[in-house]
Parts: C-alpha cells; structure tokens; sequence
C-alpha cells in the first residue's frame, strides 16, 4: 500500500487506528481502507455511529464556548484527534483571540496533521503524549511553555476515556489530572454507554467486538462509573447527561431529531 504525503513515515497502515477509524465517521480524509473497513463493520451493529460522534463534537464546541463565557482562556484538551471541522483552538479563539489550547494525542496522524493545522498558529500546540502517563503530560515542555497550570484551565477529555481499559488505571489518570488544575478548572467530559443507545445491548455489542478485533477496546461504562471522573468537581448544569441534552443552542436543534444522538453522556465539572 503506497503511503501518502500527509501519513508520518513508520506508521503501520495495515492496522486500523481508532483516530483515522473517528476521523472517516466525520467525513475526513485522513484514512486508510484498513480503517473505513473497520469502520462499516462497526457501523453494521450501530448504524448511526457518525450521529453520536456529530452529537459528541457539538457537545463539545459548546463545552469550549461555555468555557470561554466563564473566563476560562487556556485548553487541554487530552486524545484531541485528527483535526477536522470547528476544532477546539478554532472555537476558543473565534471567542477570545487569545485563548490558548494545548493538544494531546498518542496517534502519529493526529500529531502530524494537527502540526500542519497549527502551523502559525503561536497560541497553539500539539504533544505527543498518553493519557496513561498523567505525569508525562503535566511535565511536558510543549505544554508548560504555553499553558499556565497555576491558573484555571478547561481540561478536555472528549470521546477518549472509553479507550481506556479499568487495567489502566483511567480513575487515577483523570484524578492525577484534576488535582493538578487550578481551583475555578472545568473538566469537559463524554464517554461511550449502552446507555441511550436506541437498540438492544446484545446488537450494539457487535460494535465493541470489532473495536477488540482491531485490539483498540471500546469500553463502554454505565452513567455512574462516567460519573466518577468527575469526583471532587461540582457539575455545572444540567450535570452528566445525553449530549443533545447538555445546553442546547435551540431548543429543538438538529442533533435532537436523531435518536442515535442520545447514545451515551456528555458533562462539565468544575473545581471549586
Ligand atoms: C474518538 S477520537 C476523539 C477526538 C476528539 N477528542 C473529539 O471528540 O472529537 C479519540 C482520540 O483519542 C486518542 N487516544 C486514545 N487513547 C489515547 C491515549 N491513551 N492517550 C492519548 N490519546 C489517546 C486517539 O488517538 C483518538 O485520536
């Protein structure tokens, strides 16, 4: 398989990635066919996937903007992702020109497309860096030199948590991170869930078999266990539901006609 000018050189291309797998669902380009397989075969389980995952990116420009009203201007946002429509960096600084976002992701296509993306871009930066490593990501010099952590930042954990397996300690990552912010931090949360979905379990399970089968688990947690991110923080309204259901613009906006949209939850904390 030849490899494009945009694909970083040693990456495999004939394993799928879940990045370049998210990336098709919204339409992008930066895919493999070993990823757009992988991709319609989770689909054929649940067919409306790319609707959870337009609902999961409105959750979370409105997550940012919500951020920005209530002063915060700096960013981190942990399993970014290959950049694509109103990216985070986007939405912050069309709000506040001087916002600063600090991207984290452990993809080599995530890191290198964000890198031409924030190519002048001197309020923004991309790390390559893993969530299981907390400590790594807090002392890492690209993220330091940019963002001030003794001030409030917003961290984003946006469609990533349910990559990783209880093995790995998620609870004490996301706790490492929390209690390193600055007191008046928002901790911007969605993660995947039987719950909502609108088949029965035993159907859409056929999708976190295929996520096993390319050795990238879907971890799907229940409203409570995705609750318990957030311990120590108080939940900003309306708290950790559906994601059409977090601050909608309108009342009735389009996310909401899709049933699939209210597949699992969405939420922002906040450190007293
Ligand atoms: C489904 S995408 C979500 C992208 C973006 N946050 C959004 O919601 O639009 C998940 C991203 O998390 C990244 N990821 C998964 N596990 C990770 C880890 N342990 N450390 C850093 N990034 C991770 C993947 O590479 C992928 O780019």
């Amino acid at each position: 398989m030849e490899r494009p000018a945009w694909a970083p050189q040693g990456i495999d291309i004939s394993v799928p990635s879940v990045s370049r797998m998210y990336d098709f669902y919204l339409g992008g380009s930066h895919n493999f066919e070993v990823d757009r397989e992988a991709a319609r075969k989770a689909m054929e389980f649940l067919p409306g996937l790319p609707k959870i995952m337009q609902a999961n990116r409105a959750f979370m420009r409105r997550a940012v903007r919500h951020a920005v009203d209530s002063g915060i201007d700096q960013f981190l946002d942990i399993g970014s992702g290959i950049p694509t429509f109103g990216n985070v960096h986007e939405v912050a600084q069309a709000a506040d020109p001087g916002a600063k976002v600090a991207y984290v992701d452990h993809d080599p296509v995530a890191v290198a497309h964000s890198q031409a993306v924030l190519e002048g871009n001197d309020r923004a930066v991309i790390a390559a860096a893993d969530l299981r490593r907390p400590k790594e990501i807090l002392a890492n010099p690209e993220i330091t030199g940019l963002l001030d952590l003794d001030r409030p930042v917003a961290l984003l954990l946006v469609a990533v948590l349910h990559f990783i397996e209880d093995a790995d300690e998620p609870y004490a990552a996301v706790a490492e991170l929390r209690e390193a912010l600055a007191p008046g931090s928002l901790l911007v949360l969605t993660h995947a869930s039987y719950e909502g979905i609108p088949l029965p379990k035993a159907e859409a399970a056929g999708t976190v078999g295929v996520y096993k089968n390319i050795r990238n688990p879907l971890i799907m947690r229940s409203h409570e266990e995705i609750g318990r991110f957030f311990e120590g923080y108080e939940m900003v309204e309306p708290g950790l539901v559906s994601m059409p259901e977090w601050r909608p613009d309108t009342p009735q906006s389009p996310e909401q006609e899709d049933p699939y949209a209210f597949s699992g939850f969405g939420g922002v904390g906040r450190k007293a």
